[in-house]
């Protein structure tokens, strides 16, 4: 059985909802990520600062810094404006390897005033961990995360 995304959703709400500051509330947000989607070894965000991708709150191993517009999944999703699900990252041009036992991504880009402000990017070593279903959750998640966060 996939993962219950309504009921994530409605707990994500209301962890937005005692406190929409974007440091907080993306904190406890890639927690329950972490916590409730199997097979995951890397859960977190990324803020655009100062014209690059900057390390934000995440679950995982020790992660790089920065990352530039346009490079690896991160910065890709940022430049295309597009959710990437990448099936097998040993074969996307450019990916960033911050963790060894990474196998599959996907990288969402997170909004503020129409803009791309950050990313949501979830790794896992599994092989196409992240299927249409998984997609559609974690954008609507994104689309939540944007309409109630502050910045
Ligand atoms: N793999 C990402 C880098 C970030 S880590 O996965 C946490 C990328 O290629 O952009």
């Amino acid at each position: 059985m996939g993962t219950d995304y309504d009921t994530l959703s409605k707990q994500i709400e209301c962890i937005i909802d005692e406190e929409p500051f974007y440091v907080s509330a993306m904190a406890n947000i890639s927690e329950l990520l972490w916590e409730t989607l199997p097979d995951l070894n890397w859960a977190g965000f990324y803020i655009v600062r100062d014209g690059r991708l900057s390390l934000g709150p995440f679950q995982g191993k020790v992660a790089c810094i920065h990352i530039d517009r346009g490079k690896g999944v991160c910065g890709t999703s940022w430049s295309s404006d597009e959710t990437c699900v990448v099936g097998n990252v040993h074969e996307f041009p450019g990916h960033i390897a911050c963790d060894s036992a990474s196998n599959s991504e996907i990288v969402i880009p997170v909004h503020c005033n129409g803009t791309v402000a950050g990313v949501l990017d979830l790794d896992s070593p599994l092989f196409s961990r992240f299927s249409p279903d998984d997609r559609k959750g974690l954008e609507m998640i994104v689309k939540l995360t944007e309409e109630k966060i502050t910045w």
